[in-house]
């Protein structure tokens, strides 16, 4: 049962519902004509509105929370809306999180140990939790403390908080360097990677200019 669904698009933008609370937020991809009228746009509870000099707010009307629980896919997840204009979950990542519970438990049953899982820009932990739900030993790394502590407690949130996930600060180029200094393996490594992001120490990450260097560091593993 999810309580996530996209119900319009178009004009740049999105209309989405999260639980009780439906968001009007830029989608910059969406360059076709909406299918639904104004009244329905109109049913918003909070928008998100682009800066012209980068960044952006959530405009009237600001009738959704600041915060609130919501069930998404088999994941009781907390949403926020962030100053980005996110709410702790990325709606395209969704479908994959029952494939990797299934891929993890069916590791486990073929070949009598917990896979190795490794997500890396691992944001507020949809496929981390899901691939502890299989039953995998799972490192989540993210560059932003604060999204690795909303992690922390979504999986919480699911009985998913002790022993199954290790929770690591870094930045994702770094990090694999050094597990290939220790020598050590994954099963299975999840990327979705940002176009462009920071580490926790300020090191740039650019996708078109590092996305070869991390696919080999990942390879390595
Ligand atoms: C697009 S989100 C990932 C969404 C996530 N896969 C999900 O579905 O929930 C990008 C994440 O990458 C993180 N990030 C950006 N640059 C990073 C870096 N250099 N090392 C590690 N994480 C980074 C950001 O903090 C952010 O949480």
């Amino acid at each position: 049962m999810t309580d996530y669904e996209l119900l319009d698009s178009g004009h740049q933008a999105k209309l989405e519902r999260f639980g009780e609370w439906i968001l009007h937020r830029p989608s910059p991809q969406a360059f076709w004509a909406p299918r639904l009228g104004q009244e329905d746009w109109a049913r918003a509870h909070a928008r998100y509105e682009r800066s012209s000099q980068g960044g952006g707010q959530w405009v009237e009307p600001l009738r959704a929370p600041e915060s609130w629980q919501c069930q998404i896919g088999p994941l009781s997840l907390e949403l926020r809306r962030t100053g980005f204009g996110h709410v702790g979950v990325f709606a395209e990542q969704i479908r994959f999180w029952e494939w990797i519970t299934a891929a993890a438990a069916k590791f486990a049953r073929q070949r009598g140990r917990a896979a190795r899982v490794l997500n890396l820009f691992a944001y507020t932990g949809g496929s981390s939790l899901a691939a502890a739900m299989g039953g995998a030993e799972v490192t989540h790394l993210d560059a932003s403390r604060g999204v690795v502590k909303w992690a922390s407690e979504n999986a919480d949130r699911n009985d998913l908080g002790t022993g199954s996930i290790r929770w690591i600060v870094d930045d994702a180029l770094k990090f694999l360097r050094r597990e290939e200094r220790r020598g050590s393996h994954y099963d299975a490594i999840i990327l979705d990677p940002p176009s462009f992001g920071r580490g926790p120490r300020g090191e740039v990450w650019k996708l078109e200019e590092g996305a070869a260097e991390l696919l080999d560091a990942v390879v390595a593993l």
